[in-house]
């Protein structure tokens, strides 16, 4: 039987939402180069991400970011072991720039490709500084676009636990800081003016879903908070969006701590990671540690630019998929609504 390779050095690329990113990861865990370039600023000018704007801009930026990938980690596309993309989920247009411009490159420069799930990158990039993390453990993946509870069975084995039924997490951030009028992206921006702010001066609901208790939904705070806003307005009483702030944040991360906990209590892991954009918030991560910590469960956590869309977690997922033998062939495509653990 052929040995199994174990070192690889993966040139990774990632432009499924608003970040055209590549990176250069070595064996899985080092990080030899990780670049983002970042359409915040543009889509800041439209309260959100313009789907058509962001591919345009990732078929901009795509080789510049790439070339400066290789160039950072000191090495050329034919020193790559294989060349790994995002191909969903996400939005479809941006998704493309991704697939096609890594299946150029593998193409012309005969290398492996390997189509990586943007969650199962999120989840990974909690291996990059916690080198001794291995599954099986839990994640709760909380983004713009994603809200899950994952049991992580092996590497690249997956259970996802709960999902949420409307509005993802992020989202939820996103759309409250448009409503009090701090605009885009909403998440830093709450977190930002909530420090000012009383988290218990307002009792924004936490949703519970009746079928499945590991299950989200962030359609009603987001909405109470919708109605907060015009009751006040309607009562000509003054809107502190500090406290507004304060209260929804405070609702949104203890009904995101509730469930992790009740996944620790039912299925006894000892260990438990967080992953994606709102994961670099600060109460959340603080209240996940005190949870962990009172029921002795190790806690994980990248850093914040380990946790917002980055191509360096898309090259760890991937190592992990080429050493299970993994690739996709010239026919690979964007999957928009791809489900974790579908192939
Ligand atoms: O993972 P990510 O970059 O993209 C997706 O895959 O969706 O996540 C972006 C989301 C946005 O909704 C943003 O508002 C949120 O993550 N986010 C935060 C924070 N930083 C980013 N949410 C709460 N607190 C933060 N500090
Ligand atoms: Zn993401």
């Amino acid at each position: 039987m052929a040995e199994i390779q174990k070192e690889a050095v993966i040139l990774a690329i990632e432009s499924s939402c608003d970040e055209t990113a590549a990176a250069v990861v070595k064996d899985g865990r080092e990080v030899l180069s990780n670049v983002i370039s970042s359409q915040i600023d543009l889509h800041t000018l439209y309260g959100g991400v313009v789907p058509e704007i962001a591919s345009r801009k990732h078929i901009e930026k795509i080789n510049q970011v790439i070339e400066e990938a290789l160039s950072t980690a000191g090495m050329a596309l034919k020193d790559m072991d294989a060349v790994a993309v995002t191909y969903g989920p996400g939005l479809v247009g941006a998704l493309l720039v991704g697939v096609a411009e890594a299946k150029a490159i593998a193409y012309a420069a005969k290398k492996p490709l390997i189509g990586v799930h943007h969650i199962e990158g999120h989840i990974s990039a909690n291996y990059i500084e916690n080198k001794e993390l291995e599954p099986p453990f839990l994640c709760l993946v909380v983004s713009g676009g994603h809200t899950h509870l994952v049991n992580v069975l092996d590497y690249g084995v997956y259970e996802v636990l709960g999902r949420t039924r409307d509005d993802a997490a992020g989202e939820a951030f996103d759309k409250v800081a448009r409503a009090i009028g701090l605009g885009y992206p909403g998440g830093p921006k709450i977190e930002r003016a909530a420090r000012q702010g009383n988290p218990d001066a307002i009792a924004f609901p936490k949703a519970k879903v009746a079928e499945n208790a590991y299950d989200f939904s962030f359609s009603g705070v987001k909405s109470a908070v919708l109605n907060y806003i015009n009751g006040c307005h309607m009562k000509g009483l003054t809107v502190v969006e500090a406290d507004i702030a304060a209260s929804f944040q405070k609702a949104v991360t203890d009904v995101l701590i509730e469930h992790a906990m009740l996944a620790v209590d039912t299925l006894s892991v000892p260990k438990f990671a967080i992953a994606g954009g709102v994961a670099a918030n600060g109460t959340l991560r603080d209240g996940m540690e005190k949870a962990c910590e009172a029921k002795g469960v190790e806690f994980y956590y990248p850093s914040p630019v380990y946790c917002t869309d980055n191509a360096a977690m898309i090259g760890t997922a991937a190592y992990y998929e080429f050493l299970a033998g993994k690739r996709d062939g010239w026919d690979l495509n964007a999957v928009p609504n791809l489900k974790l653990g579908e192939r």
